[in-house]
């Protein structure tokens, strides 16, 4: 069974227990500032954890694709990979943990199914703490349903407890379920050390809402939020020991052994897993590019890293467009098929910068090291990353084989001098996280809709969203629009969007089907990304979008708009930032 029949089965299971399908978000989050790209497929529902209506009602499925590089040091082991697809059901206030719990363990187990042993299979619940209690409900689940006790085990807020992974938001326990991917016997006792117990899927009971204060209260609603990964999950049904072994990763291997010199394994993982998410991030509508700042940067390193692997086993040609154009020849991926283009020009050329400075920068870092007792200095870091192009995390990477480490806070100093690095991109703010919504970013998010209208109102039709990014100190928004705008326009949209706010008019979400949307020329941002059934936020007659939420009432709680600073984005694309005073 491969990927693709997994995720049928799945949606067909999902189905016949009344769930519908809503699309995938991209993998570049809209309106969030605090998580740099898609980790679970939880990010686009956030609002209706917390309570609104869902267009296509109580039960969800979906296919998310992800992207996480908190566990990047991780990847070359059997399991994980920074790029992966979430398969996810939702109950959103509907059932809760015993037919979650029933609907995960007769997927996986059922003949008509997965048809996966039973006596393989291995449960952790939380074990609880000051906050939250024991989950024992889930365990007293399990065990009626036929697993031992000896295979579950409780564990900490670690292992077992999921979101937000911003600062606040839902989140709650969650149970995650292992199969034993081992030619071996069963061991009797599930030993969470032992990596041949693999997690293939979490089910969370997401019903707290994390506070500012730290603390959790419980949701409007009790939600069921899951995740299987599809490639770990596809492995085991196949009776691999490592998701290198199942398409698309096995014939980037194998294309990686043809081309290199020496054999190892870690290496040739590390560059298919890479090149595999750099490619799907450059396939995203957002046409993001390698850069020193936020996705670039994540961006820059995948790439540079298995550029960097490449060399280590000997590879002598371009490879990083040559992999890459396989897996999207490959791939049933629409994206990657439209943006092929774009993918492959960035790759080359990012290859063809890095190539030129990695061989020198190697040879610096190895004079850098040999002169080094214990500590390679910031200052060192810095000239590896500003004259080599060597990301602080490559230099931290190369000093650890040596066993050296870097002195990470002067490397900030000397880049705080040089202002061009993201902090961001440094900071591992990458790692996971939700939309922050707090007053200031709800209030900037309908700000940013009465800006959308102004803009059409005062420069033409032509004007569509290109991106956002909201924190709580601004609004940021970039639209299509082919010159710098001048100051009387700038200050008409200005006063537009504040005679709006002064009118006090309701901001109201009407569900309507997509068709109806379009109809009444309701903006939206990706078309392909929405279900049948969407939610359209009105401010009177003035505005009208496809969006998620969240939004205020009502224009007058916004204050005074002001436009902060115009300027280009990249070619025909125009960026403002704003903010409410
Ligand atoms: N959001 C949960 C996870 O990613 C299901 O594991």
């Amino acid at each position: 069974m491969n990927t693709k029949k997994l995720t049928e089965k799945y949606i067909k299971f999902f189905q016949e227990k009344q769930h519908k399908q809503i699309p995938g978000a991209s993998l570049i989050p809209e309106n969030d500032p605090t998580v740099l790209f898609t980790t679970a497929g939880m990010h686009p529902l956030v609002p209706f954890l917390l309570g609104e209506k869902h267009p296509q009602g109580k039960r969800l499925i979906s296919i998310q694709k992800c992207i996480r590089t908190g566990d990047i040091e991780e990847v070359g082991d059997n399991t994980h990979l920074t790029f992966f697809q979430m398969l996810g059901n939702w109950s959103l206030g509907d059932y809760w943990k015993k037919e979650a719990i029933e609907y995960s363990l007769e997927f996986l187990t059922s003949k008509k199914w997965l048809n996966l042993d039973k006596n393989k299979i291995a449960v952790s619940c939380f074990k609880g703490d000051k906050d939250v209690k024991k989950d024992e409900e889930s365990a007293k689940i399990w065990e009626s349903l036929g697993i031992p006790r000896k295979r579950i085990r409780f564990l900490g807020r670690k292992e077992n407890w999921w979101g937000p992974a911003g600062k606040t938001g839902p989140c709650g326990p969650d149970t995650e379920m292992f199969y034993w991917a081992d030619k071996t016997p069963t061991p009797e006792e599930f030993n969470t050390e032992d990596k041949r117990w693999v997690e293939i899927w979490n089910d969370v009971f997401m019903e707290y809402n994390k506070t500012e204060k730290g603390t959790y209260e419980p949701l409007k609603q009790k939600n069921v939020d899951t995740g299987m990964g599809v490639e770990r999950t596809t492995a085991i049904i196949n009776n691999k020991e490592s998701v290198y072994e199942i398409e698309p990763l096995k014939t980037t291997i194998e294309q990686i052994q043809e081309m290199s010199e020496k054999k190892d394994q870690k290496a040739e993982r590390i560059i298919a897993d890479h090149l595999r998410a750099a490619t799907h991030i450059l396939g995203d509508k957002k046409n993001i590019r390698p850069s020193n700042t936020e996705q670039g940067y994540i961006l820059r390193r995948l790439i540079r890293r298995a550029i960097r692997y490449g060399k280590m086993i000997g590879i002598k040609e371009e490879f990083t467009k040559t992999i890459s154009e396989k897996i999207i020849n490959t791939s049933e991926d629409q994206e990657l098929k439209e943006n092929k283009e774009f993918i492959l020009t960035q790759l080359k050329k990012e290859e063809a910068k890095f190539s030129k400075t990695i061989e020198r920068g190697l040879k610096e870092f190895k004079k850098i090291s040999e002169k080094t007792k214990n500590i390679i200095s910031g200052k060192d870091a810095f000239i590896l990353f500003s004259t080599y192009g060597f990301p602080l995390e490559m230099t931290r990477e190369l000093s650890k084989e040596q066993n050296l480490s870097v002195d990470e806070k002067e490397f900030q100093e000397e880049f705080k001098k040089h202002q061009d690095l993201s902090r961001t991109a440094t900071q591992g703010k990458f790692k996971a996280g939700l939309a922050d919504h707090s007053e200031e970013v709800t209030k900037l998010h309908t700000a940013t809709h009465l800006l959308l209208a102004a803009l059409r109102k005062v420069l033409g039709d032509h004007v569509i969203q290109k991106g956002s990014n909201i924190t709580s100190e601004r609004l940021r928004f970039d639209f299509s629009h082919p010159e710098k705008l001048t100051q009387e326009q700038i200050k008409e949209v200005e006063d537009m969007v504040n005679k709006k706010i002064q009118e006090d008019i309701p901001v109201k979400a009407e569900e309507m089907p997509l068709e109806e949307a379009k109809r009444q020329n309701a903006m939206g941002v990706f078309d392909s990304k929405y279900g049948d059934k969407v939610k359209v936020y009105k401010i009177g007659d003035f505005s009208a979008e496809i969006c998620g939420g969240p939004h205020i009432k009502s224009t007058k709680d916004l204050g005074k708009f002001k436009i902060l600073k115009e300027q280009s984005s990249s070619a025909g694309i125009r960026r403002i930032k704003a903010t409410l005073e």
